[in-house]
């Protein structure tokens, strides 16, 4: 039977008009994940998360919470290893407002590989599934986590499932399921680097600044360029929960003290981002949940 694998989608690009293929397998992630936000239900960030029901109330083991280094437990853990992570990305890739965040599911290399990790306390080898920011306001840092007390600028997740469960959604409903990796963005007049990877998505954030709307992104991009020159090897880990409905305690959470530092006019395109009611999609975290008596660990280099 001939199947048609191939979808054409009409994309403005630079001052032409072009068509570019985005592959099946890709466009079906696409809208698997769609689908996985808003079988959530409407939620928004109006009091940060606080008025949001189930398991985000009854939860024990909820995200964001604040790393305190004195508070953590220091021992001696393998490093995160990374697979793939230096390798070029199916292209286009497509960066979504969804009125929540921006969100860019991750495609297969161009090899056919999955970007992935393991090592660390990670209960298995993580495949990575998508990339999304959250964010505060010309006035306010809006990170999840806090570290020492500080909120950052921006915080980025790179959302991985663990490849024992097939669909993200299965994969919430374990302990094991899922692991996010957390790297926090300081807002700099200038930058010290060139942040390539980072600056392919931040350049399309003007084009999805309304509700639903989508870009793409071509050329040569990797999971590890998203990363900038942040150190690896130093890290907190614990056991948390999504920082969205509906909050599943399913996420072995990494989040990396050193601070990645990037301009100040590119973090300012996601302060124009609209949700759905077409307000300003500002102040996109959640706040700081108890701890609970979790341990919190900590990797020195
Ligand atoms: C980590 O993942 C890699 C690549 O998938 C795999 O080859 C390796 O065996 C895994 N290591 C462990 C300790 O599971
Ligand atoms: C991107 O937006 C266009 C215009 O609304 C729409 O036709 C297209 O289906 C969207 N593409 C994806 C991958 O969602
Ligand atoms: C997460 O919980 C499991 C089960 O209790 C435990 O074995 C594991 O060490 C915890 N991982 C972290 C990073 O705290
Ligand atoms: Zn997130």
């Amino acid at each position: 039977m001939f199947c048609f694998s191939f979808w054409w989608l009409l994309a403005f690009s630079g001052s032409t008009f072009a068509y570019i293929e985005i592959p099946g397998a890709y466009l079906a992630a696409i809208r698997q994940d769609r689908a996985d936000d808003q079988s959530a239900g409407e939620y928004n960030y109006d009091e940060q998360g606080d008025d949001w029901t189930g398991t985000c109330q009854t939860g024990v083991n909820q995200t964001p919470i604040d790393l305190i280094f004195d508070d953590s437990k220091i021992v001696s853990i393998p490093r995160l290893r990374f697979y793939n992570y230096d390798q070029a990305l199916q292209t286009p890739l497509v960066i979504t407002n969804n009125g929540h965040t921006a969100n860019m599911v991750i495609p297969l290399t161009r090899d056919g590989q999955r970007a992935s990790i393991n090592g660390s306390l990670l209960p298995g080898d993580f495949e990575a599934q998508s990339v999304h920011f959250h964010w505060g306001s010309p006035n306010s840092a809006g990170s999840e986590h806090a570290i020492n007390f500080e909120r950052y600028d921006v915080e980025m997740h790179i959302v991985h499932k663990n490849k024992i469960y097939d669909t993200i959604g299965e994969a919430t409903l374990h302990p094991d399921g899922l692991a996010v990796l957390g790297v926090m963005f300081r807002a700099v007049r200038r930058q010290s680097s060139q942040h390539y990877g980072l600056n392919k998505i931040f350049n399309q954030l003007p084009r999805i600044e309304q509700y639903k709307s989508n870009a793409t992104i071509t050329g040569r991009l990797t999971v590890g360029q998203l990363l900038g020159n942040i150190v690896t090897g130093e890290f907190f880990t614990y056991n948390g929960s999504l920082t969205t409905p509906d909050c599943a305690e399913a996420v072995t959470w990494t989040v990396f003290p050193d601070v990645l530092n990037y301009p100040r006019r590119q973090i300012a395109k996601l302060w124009n981002l609209k949700d759905s009611r077409k307000n300003p999609l500002i102040n996109n975290y959640r706040s700081l949940q108890d701890t609970n008596g979790r341990v919190v660990y900590y990797r020195a280099i």
